[in-house]
């Protein structure tokens, strides 16, 4: 095997240990509320996508604020799961 091949295979790992560690388990869930309901509905009918459009409408700086230390502000349902 190639020293580079060690490379790819090391950063396909590195990858994939990532994504399996993404914060799934502790990132906290979009709440089941009247607030969110819509999502939920926007989730089950339009998909993904147009759900996590929505997000920004209120979520933004000068709505509900992100914490200091969130890392990003977009594609909020990779993260933020919906309740079960
Ligand atoms: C209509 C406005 C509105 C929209 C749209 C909205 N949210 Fe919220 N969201 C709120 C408000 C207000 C709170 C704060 C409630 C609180 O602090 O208790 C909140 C709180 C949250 C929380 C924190 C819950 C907690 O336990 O602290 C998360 C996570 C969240 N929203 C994710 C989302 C995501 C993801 C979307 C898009 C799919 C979204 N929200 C769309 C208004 C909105
Ligand atoms: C890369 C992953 C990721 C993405 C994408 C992401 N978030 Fe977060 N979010 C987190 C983490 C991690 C926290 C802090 C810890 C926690 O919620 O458990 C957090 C916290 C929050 C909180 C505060 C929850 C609280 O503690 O009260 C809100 C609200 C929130 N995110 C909304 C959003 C919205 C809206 C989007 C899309 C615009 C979004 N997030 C995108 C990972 C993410």
């Amino acid at each position: 095997m190639k020293k580079r091949d060690i490379f790819l295979l090391l950063g396909a790992a590195a990858i994939i240990a990532f994504l399996w560690m993404a914060p799934e388990e502790t990132t906290k869930r979009i709440p089941k509320n009247e607030i969110h309901q819509r999502m939920y509905d926007t989730f089950n009918t339009k998909g993904k996508k147009a759900a996590g459009e929505l997000c920004q409408e209120c979520h933004n700086a000068d709505g509900v604020p992100f914490p200091e230390d969130h890392p990003a502000k977009y594609r909020c349902l990779f993260c933020h799961k919906l309740e079960q």
